[in-house]
């Protein structure tokens, strides 16, 4: 690994990192390994101590739309590794004591205060009867997704299988939201599916996409977001 100076005059230098690519390390892996050292953002949460850059994506949304409100009750679908769990905890005043966010997530992650987390597929049958418990019963106000279905490589596959993730969330959003609640979820490739935007449309009262600054320029992902549950 080498450090550069990048474009411009010797005054305004930039030091970019150069990453080369190593054996074993494969020209994708070499470019994500360079990006990430060279992200504004990875740099800011690592100072900031947000455990994902992913976190600046939810402090965007909510600056914007005005989601996060204190004693919220909050449902955080693939919440690995917890950016998005820090930022609602933090936003909601959710303490260890008295937690009222409760996350999801198939791997393995560090606790964050004032957040129960299940370890657990979302995709199983099981999961959305858990989510209720950990919730004390109650409904939600707010629903967050931001996964994704791991990609084959094969386009078809990957489309159906980020559809048919997204409208699992939605469902459950539908199932457990209050009247009045928020739904929030990561989409792809320019937006919701129509017949998924239909239902949603009919379900809450106003639907939009945002595409946060913090959201890669490269990447196809938008956030839906869902306001006014009718209930
Ligand atoms: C982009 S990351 C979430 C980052 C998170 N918002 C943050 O701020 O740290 C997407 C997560 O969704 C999870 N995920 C994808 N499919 C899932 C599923 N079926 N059940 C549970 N978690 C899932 C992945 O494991 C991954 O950790």
């Amino acid at each position: 690994m080498s450090k550069s100076g990048g474009k411009g005059g010797s005054g305004a230098r930039q030091l970019k990192t150069r990453v080369k690519s190593a054996r074993g390390r494969s020209n994708s892996s070499t470019r994500w390994l360079q990006r990430q050292l060279n992200d504004p953002y990875v740099k800011r949460a690592h100072d900031e101590g947000w455990r994902s850059r992913a976190a600046f994506k939810l402090i965007e949304i909510d600056d914007k739309q005005n989601l996060l409100k204190p004693g919220m009750r909050i449902v955080d679908l693939g919440c690995a590794p917890g950016g998005w769990l820090q930022v609602a905890a933090k936003r909601t005043g959710s303490t260890p004591d008295d937690p009222h966010i409760v996350g999801i997530d198939y791997l393995e992650m560090e606790p964050v205060p004032g957040c129960i987390i299940l370890h657990k597929d979302f995709t199983e049958d099981d999961a959305p009867q858990m989510l209720i418990d950990a919730l004390g019963g109650h409904k939600a106000d707010l629903v967050l997704s931001d996964m994704a279905a791991p990609t084959t490589g094969h386009k078809a596959t990957d489309h159906l299988r980020i559809i048919a993730l997204v409208e699992l969330a939605a469902d459950f959003a539908i199932q457990i939201l209050k009247p009045g609640g928020t739904f929030v979820a990561k989409v792809f490739q320019g937006g919701t599916e129509h017949e998924l935007l239909a239902e949603l449309k009919r379900s809450f009262a106003t639907t939009a996409h945002i595409k946060p600054p913090a959201s890669r320029k490269d990447s196809a992902e938008s956030y839906l977001i869902a306001k006014g549950f009718k209930g």
